[in-house]
């Protein structure tokens, strides 16, 4: 198979801190191709020629064209302009290392045909929801978000769990959300912040603010199986913890084949 061009470009690079950035770029024949708030992107960059990767069987693997990884699409469905990315640095990764390299201008590849079922499409309007993120898994609901309006749900309360405050993306923008738009709720959690730090919002992990009269106070709402749906995304720990949990509940996870279930989740290794 040819190796495909790189077709896209780095336009804007955002770095939180050292392993954090948001990025956008454009693909360089035209505009982005229409995709459904949720989905991800395949992006791909040359590897590293000093890099040397062993293989299960513990000798070097032969290096691939393209190192090719999925990417939840952060920016508006209905955005043709850009693609925007919420990415963390993996130290000893094959893709991430390289894409800290880049700089505005920069040439990547991104895959045109946009994929996943990470959607809205199996939920009804009018439901309340819960998505649930830990680190970049925050990205798809910003797409969601950018996307649709109150028409689409009746409430919203995002969970964000991080390590440490300044993981926390996309902070300022959702806590503003949250100011203009009742019906939302943002709600950080951080678990190694240190003690004595200024940040004074929730802490712990993700199932701790799921208990009944934790996640009302904090939501707004109840987390009631008839009403609502839960979209989790991220570390996969986190998934099938909280998944477990919600089937106890009374929540079902949703699949293709349960298209009417009200779990949905987007693993990311
Ligand atoms: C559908 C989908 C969407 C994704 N969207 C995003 C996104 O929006 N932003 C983002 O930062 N990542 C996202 N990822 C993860 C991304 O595809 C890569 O796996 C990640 O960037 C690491 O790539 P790498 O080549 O540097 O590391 P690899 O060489 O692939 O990884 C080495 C090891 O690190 C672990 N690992 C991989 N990713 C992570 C991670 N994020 N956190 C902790 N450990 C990890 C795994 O155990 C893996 O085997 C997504 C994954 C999937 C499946
Ligand atoms: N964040 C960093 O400081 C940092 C820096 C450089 C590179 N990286 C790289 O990026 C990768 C991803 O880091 P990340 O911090 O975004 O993701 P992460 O390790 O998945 O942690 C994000 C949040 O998820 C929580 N979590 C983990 N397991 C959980 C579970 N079973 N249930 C509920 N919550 C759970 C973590 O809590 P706990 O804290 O309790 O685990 C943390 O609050 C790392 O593996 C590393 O390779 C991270």
């Amino acid at each position: 198979m040819p190796t495909p061009e790189l077709n896209a470009t780095l336009v804007k690079r955002e770095d939180l801190n050292e392993y954090l950035m948001v990025f956008k770029a454009r693909f360089s024949d035209g505009p982005v191709p229409e995709f459904k708030p949720g989905q991800f992107a395949m992006i791909g960059l040359p590897p590293d020629p000093n890099r040397v990767i062993l293989g299960k069987d513990g000798k070097p693997k032969k290096q691939p064209a393209l190192v090719r990884r999925a990417y939840s699409i952060a920016s508006a469905g209905n955005n043709a302009d850009h693609l925007e990315f919420f990415v963390i640095l993996v130290e000893d990764g094959e893709l991430t290392p390289v894409m800290w390299k880049l700089q505005e201008n920069s040439p990547l590849w991104i895959d045109k045909k946009i994929r996943g079922d990470f959607t809205l499409d199996d939920v009804p309007e009018g439901k309340d929801l819960l998505f649930i993120a830990t680190g970049t898994g925050l990205a798809p609901f910003l797409s969601m978000l950018r996307t649709f309006g109150p028409h689409r749900w009746r409430r919203v309360a995002i969970i964000h769990g991080v390590r440490v405050s300044p993981d926390l993306g996309y902070r300022t923008m959702l806590e503003q959300f949250a100011k203009e738009n009742p019906w939302f709720r943002y709600i950080p959690s951080v678990t190694r912040e240190p003690e004595d730090s200024p940040y004074d919002g929730p802490r712990g992990r993700v199932p701790l603010l799921l208990t009944p009269d934790r996640f009302e106070s904090l939501a707004g709402f109840p987390l009631d199986p008839n009403d609502a749906h839960v979209f989790l995304c991220g570390n996969p720990a986190m998934i099938t913890d909280v998944e477990a949990d919600l089937v106890k509940r009374g929540f079902s996870p949703h699949s293709r084949s349960k298209p009417d279930g009200n779990i949905h989740y987007e693993r990311y290794w």
